[in-house]
């Protein structure tokens, strides 16, 4: 066990200040690198990367074992590397997305996937991965819809704590990660959906929604935690010492490392707050900030500061011991290795159970929004089915941050669909175009060209057109495999229009026009306005992106093997000019319904409901629940618990999992609260015909709630709580708080 302080005693100030820089692969290897940013020149010399902490994405046994072996021959203090990475929902064996494994509203399984994901990476050589982001987000046009888990912050605080377990589970055993936390804080409220741009949340919005997920994680024992981009009353995250020291270090406890996000330091000249690198440096190191990733503000600035006493040295030493401690918690200082072999990573990655866990994960988190004319789930064996789409046939099905799998691996809905359907009664073909452009894409990292730049000719597509018609006309069932491009959704990928493109518009309208039955399958990073297709398919299947087992997955539940059971972590607008739109909103003094006024005189749009057009909690199974007998206790005391039960009947012939969901309301208090939010779940397992009496809990403690100062108030009064499948189905009782 090395001793960090007589290590830190021995270590000059070049050697202390390259462990809080941060640089990505090419500065170590000479061919090309993942980069998952923008490109840029640092200036940075030999001395400096010699000396380094940590490497941003470079992973792989080979590769990490290398560059560490090298790394250690120059370091005079054999101070081994930390390798920190982007392994967000797994590393080669692929999830869902985390906006489906919202939609699973199960915390144990996604402490799973994390725990697979982590002993996967740390297999290949990684330390530290990115993740959970924890950002709550109430706007589809912002492209990190597909990062988070939701618009809800009770299901996000329990994903982000079970995710922070998973991946930190193993870590005393070599297996794990270090998890760190992202990003602090605001960054899924950007103004106008548009990614890095500036947030304006009230402190009682950030406290009550955007704070606890980061609060439960560090609570776990997170390790790191990464700042936004973005500012929070005008100053950004990364210098902002109300949230890194006030909040996370004094009131909250944390002992780990911060990081900044990719070239944050540089970018505050770019905010207006920093005059140069140098000054940059000074005002993101003395608000809290310890790690600078990609750029060279600390590795040129921090020297010549401490020379000028603009910052001090007690409070470099204590950031470099924060990532000594990690890296002697990670076991480097014993094994700087950590016992990574390519035979291990062979051995690890992709493994049968880890497969199995995807596929079941996918069929866990995918959502039905509609079926009409049970028209889902068919027998494959007896129907005749055309799959028919751009997604018919296309291994692309990841997601953007899935930056280290293999699409190579990855099964497509086709190859899935032949091992069910017998030979003659499949039809499939593209029909479409995904784009019509693809240009505007840019660029995601060497890992993500975009390779499907070539769109049909007019011949091709009046051929295609005519081809799907045919294959439509001839099929029981079609199934329209549409969506967003991967790169559509993800870091830097806003959108103002949420609708499917106008021509994929069209064409699920012409082919429903000529089919008996349509069953639109969606592939996509972010809720859709699916206003102008709804009415035309008989059945929708939000797949999300479903990774690498997600057209097993896809299959299992059109085929009936498996009875889907997610619900919506994130409401689906009705219009795009109805963005943001979530369940949890305050009910304003003229609420469109329940208010005295004159109809004109109410907060509501004149041209679309207020109502989103699939809300928070919806999801259809092939079962169908009908709920009773809701009873609730009518007084809680302090100390005390009030008792709701609710009757849950099977009222179909299958079984079928079902997620029950506690709401309540605050009927008059001191800040305005919301007109429902989330207080509970829970998922029965009911047998066809089945009735189960369910039970929740409500204490004191649900009833709190954060004024802008951050302190819980629990307040007197009357409440109404409700159960319901979804949020904008509810039964409804009520109960009192009171002193005696
Ligand atoms: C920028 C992203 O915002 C962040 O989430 C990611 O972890 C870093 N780049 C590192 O790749």
């Amino acid at each position: 066990m090395t001793s960090l302080h007589a290590l830190l005693a021995q270590m000059t100030l070049d050697e202390k200040i390259g462990q809080l820089v941060q640089l990505s692969g090419e500065f170590f290897l000479d061919e090309p690198q993942l980069t998952v940013g923008p490109k840029a020149k640092l200036g940075i010399a030999q001395a400096v990367v010699d000396n380094v902490g940590s490497v941003l994405n470079v992973s792989g046994a080979v590769k990490t074992r290398e560059i560490q072996r090298k790394h250690l021959q120059n370091s005079r203090l054999k101070i081994p590397l930390l390798f920190m990475a982007d392994v967000i929902y797994g590393y080669r064996t692929i999830f869902p997305i985390p906006l489906a494994l919202g939609c699973s509203w199960s915390p144990a399984l996604i402490r799973q996937c994390c725990v697979v994901a982590a002993r996967e990476a740390a297999s290949a050589g990684s330390h530290v991965t990115f993740a959970p982001m924890a950002d709550l987000v109430r706007d589809a046009r912002w492209g990190r819809c597909m990062e988070s888990t939701g618009e809800d912050v009770f299901l996000n605080t329990q994903y982000v704590r079970a995710s922070v377990e998973g991946f930190q589970q193993d870590m005393p055993t070599q297996q794990g990660l270090a998890a760190c936390v992202k990003h602090f804080a605001g960054y899924g409220a950007p103004i106008g959906g548009r990614d890095y741009n500036t947030v304006e949340l009230s402190h009682q919005s950030l406290f009550e929604d955007y704070f606890p997920p980061f609060q439960a994680a560090i609570d776990a024992g997170c390790e790191m935690v990464m700042t936004s981009f973005n500012t929070v009353d005008g100053v950004p995250a990364t210098a902002n010492p109300w949230l890194l020291k006030t909040l996370l270090r004094e009131r909250w406890g944390f002992q780990g490392i911060t990081i900044a996000d990719y070239a944050a330091v540089k970018e505050l000249i770019a905010h207006g707050v920093a005059a140069d690198e140098q000054d940059a440096c000074a005002i993101a190191f003395n608000a809290g900030l310890d790690i600078d990733m990609k750029t060279a503000c600390y590795a040129n600035g921090l020297k010549p500061l401490l020379a000028a006493g603009k910052i001090s040295e007690r409070a470099l030493d204590d950031a470099v011991l924060r990532v000594l401690r990690l890296k002697q918690k990670l076991g480097l200082f014993d094994d700087p290795y950590r016992g990574v072999t390519p035979e291990g990573e062979q051995r690890c990655c992709y493994h049968p159970e880890h497969l199995r866990l995807a596929r079941e994960t996918a069929g866990k988190s995918l959502v039905v929004l509609k079926n009409d004319r049970q028209t889902l789930p068919f027998n494959p064996a007896t129907t005749r089915v055309a799959l028919i789409g751009p997604y018919a046939d296309n291994p692309d099905i990841f997601g953007l941050w899935a930056v280290y799998g293999e699409k190579s691996r990855c099964t497509t809905l086709k190859t899935a669909l032949q091992e069910a359907i017998p030979d003659g009664n499949l039809c499939v073909t593209p029909g479409c175009d995904l784009l019509l452009d693809y240009g505007f894409l840019g660029e995601f990292g060497a890992t993500h060209q975009v390779e499907q730049t070539r769109c049909l000719t007019d011949n091709e597509r009046a051929q295609e057109l005519e081809r799907a018609l045919d294959y439509a006309r001839q099929a029981d069932v079609v199934l329209l495999a549409m969506g967003e491009h991967m790169m559509q959704s993800g870091e830097a990928a806003s959108r103002t229009d949420l609708h499917l493109p106008r021509h994929q518009v069209e064409f699920i309208q012409q082919i429903a026009a000529v089919a008996k039955k349509t069953v639109l399958l969606l592939f996509n990073g972010r809720p859709l306005v699916l206003t102008d297709v709804v009415d035309h398919v008989d059945a929708i299947v939000e797949a999300w992106f479903p990774g690498i087992e997600g057209s097993h997955a896809l299959v299992d539940v059109l085929s009936g093997k498996r009875n889907p059971s997610g619900r919506l972590s994130m409401s689906f607008p009705y219009a795009n000019g109805q963005v943001p739109v979530y369940y949890n909103a305050l009910n304003t003094g003229r609420p469109a319904h329940q208010s005295d006024h004159s109809p004109r005189f109410l907060s509501k749009y004149l041209d679309c409901p207020n109502a989103p057009l699939f809300p928070f909690g919806f999801g259809l199974s092939w079962h169908e629940t009908r709920l009773s007998d809701l009873h609730v206790t009518p007084r809680l005391l302090p100390g005390g618990t009030v008792m709701v039960s609710v009757a849950a009947h099977n009222t179909s012939d299958v079984d079928g999992l079902e997620t029950l969901q506690l709401y309540l309301h605050d009927c008059v208090a001191s800040i305005a609260r919301p007109a429902l939010q989330l207080k509970g779940f829970t998922q029965v397992m009911l047998a066809a015909g089945e009735t189960q009496v369910v039970h929740f809990e409500i204490t004191p403690h649900d009833l709190g709630f954060y004024d802008a100062e951050g302190d819980v108030r629990l307040e007197y009064g009357r409440f109404r709580a409700f159960v319901g499948l979804n949020s904008a189905s509810l039964l409804e009782g009520e109960f009192y708080y009171a002193e005696s």
